[in-house]
Order: structure tokens, then sequence, then C-alpha cells
């Protein structure tokens, strides 16, 4: 199948489909896409080549700022009626225990990193449990909601955490601050044309000999009844521009692809919990 058809026909949908958000918003995007790839082959066009290609005819921040304010509210929403409005009892990510894995890396390495961040840190259970354990933490969320809770869970817990609401590629932090990096659950919703970013940005910010964990929605197959049948790789795109489907599933050699240029990636494992299928990809910045 050819892009274009191929987009047209997730165009159609999405504008016959009134349970899916304002796909118009996002179809000059599609346009330039069909524009400039609509006579391939859906399999020879990689996610990598439409990200460069939108990043140059664009540049990414545009397209990340109309992105943005809608990210911003999709999240402050989902905490809003979790723990304002209390209609519904519980975030599919929540779990009550810090990720086991992460307790396991505190341990086995028997010493604590010493400036750690953890970004995307929701209502801060894994910031706390980082701080408790003798690192100074810095976490943030880019829902104000979801930090005022972490605030509050802190003071209980009587540990100090650093917690800011802002969008990690609005941080401003000091270079090479940081020995250790935490992200359970955030970069795969950061849209793929900010991958090179999001991989700058974690490089940019960890100490020379720092570490890089990443937890992330891994991919298992793909579903048959849907786009992603005959979209393949490019229902990512659809993925991340459609807020109720914000999120991207990765493969081992995805992130291989993202980040082995910045990164010695030193193991990706495989790990199932409540919070869904996860690859823990364990990094260690190259120099
Ligand atoms: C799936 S939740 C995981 C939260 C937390 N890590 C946990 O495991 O409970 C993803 C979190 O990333 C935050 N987030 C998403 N995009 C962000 C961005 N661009 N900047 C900062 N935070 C972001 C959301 O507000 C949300 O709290």
């Amino acid at each position: 199948m050819k892009v274009r058809s191929a987009l047209m026909a997730a165009i159609e949908f999405y504008e016959k489909n009134d349970t899916l958000s304002s796909i118009e918003v996002y179809v000059p995007i599609l346009m330039r896409i069909i524009n400039k790839f609509g006579g391939k082959d859906i399999r020879d066009v990689s996610m990598l080549k439409i990200a460069a290609f939108l990043e140059k005819s664009s540049g990414s921040k545009v397209i990340y700022k109309m992105l943005a304010k809608k990210k911003k509210y999709f999240w402050e929403m989902a905490y809003f009626k979790r723990y304002v409005e209390q209609v519904t009892s519980s975030l599919p990510w929540e779990d009550n225990k810090p990720f086991n894995l992460l307790g396991e890396i505190f341990k086995s390495n028997g010493h604590v990193p010493r400036n750690v961040l953890e970004l995307g840190s929701g209502t801060g259970r894994d910031a706390i449990f980082m701080a408790e354990k003798g690192s100074n933490v810095t976490a943030v969320d880019i829902s104000s909601i979801a930090i005022k809770i972490a605030k509050e869970s802190a003071k209980k817990a009587d540990v100090k955490c650093k917690f800011l609401n802002r969008d990690i590629f609005k941080m401003n932090l000091k270079s090479e601050n940081f020995d250790f990096i935490f992200d359970r659950g955030c970069f795969h919703h950061v849209p793929f044309i900010l991958h090179n970013e999001y991989a700058q940005l974690i490089s940019k910010l960890l100490s020379p000999d720092g570490s890089f964990y990443l937890i992330c929605h891994c991919q298992q197959k793909l579903p048959k009844e849907s786009f992603y049948h005959f979209l393949g790789k490019l229902a990512w795109l659809l993925n991340c521009l459609e807020v109720h489907q914000s999120e991207i599933l990765f493969t081992p050699n995805d992130i291989k692809l993202i980040f082995s240029d910045k990164f010695k990636i030193q193991k990706i494992t495989k790990h199932h919990d409540e919070t869904g299928n996860n690859l823990c990809c364990f990094m260690r910045k190259q120099i």
C-alpha cells in the first residue's frame, strides 16, 4: 500500500469517527508527509525518515507547540478526574509500590546515585523512594495537580525532594548535573518527532559517567483489527497526534536506533506488570 492511500484512509476514518478528537488540526502535517512520501510503499518509509523530514521542513518545535497545549490538558484532566473530582478510582499507571527493578538497582549497585532526575514523575512515588534512599532528587511533571500531590506525599514521608511543574523540554536545568536519570512512562508519550531532542536532552543533563534508566511500553504485536494492520509504522504518527492514543509502543531495536549514538545500551529486558508490557532499558552515557 502507498503512503498516500494509507494516510488518506486514516484521515477519512478519523474524520468520520467522532469518538476521536480533532484530526483536522493535524491534517496539514499529514498532507505534507503525503506530498513528500505519498508515492512510496508504507513498508519503505521509516519513521526516522519522516521525523527528519518534518524537522527540516517545519522545525519540530512548531509541531510540538501545537501538541503541547493538548498534552498538558490531557494529563491535567486525567489527574483532575482522579484526585479532584474523584470520578476515576485509579489511573492505569498508578501502582502503590515503587518500581521493583528500580529498587534492585539502588540495592545491587551498593551505592546511591548522588543527584537524580526523574522525568514525568507523576504523583512522586518513585522520586520519594529514591530520596528516601539518600539521593538528591529533582522530579519534573507537566501536571500541576500531580506535582501538588507529590509535594504533599514527600512532606508526609518527611523526605526532601525537589518537584518541578514543567514540561521536560523546558526544564532549564544545569548540564551534566545528574548521575542518574529515570523515566517511567513519560518517554512513550513524547511525539516521535522529538525523540532525537529527548536523547540529546538526557545526554546533556547526565554527568559523564551517568546512567539512564528508561521504562517504556513495549510493542508485542500489531492488533489486526485496527489501522496498525495496514498503516504499519505510520500508525505511530497518528498515535502521537491523537490524544486518546498517545502512546508509542517500542521494540528493543527502536530503542537502539534512538539512543545508541549517545548511549551505551547495557541491558534491555521485558517486564510485565499491572501497568502493561514494558521494556526496561539501562544505558550509560557515551563519552
Ligand atoms: C504514564 S504517567 C507515569 C507517571 C509516573 N512516572 C508513574 O509511574 O506513576 C506519565 C507522566 O508523564 C507526564 N508527562 C507527559 N508528558 C510530559 C512532558 N512533556 N513533560 C513533563 N511531564 C510529562 C504526565 O503528566 C504523567 O504524569
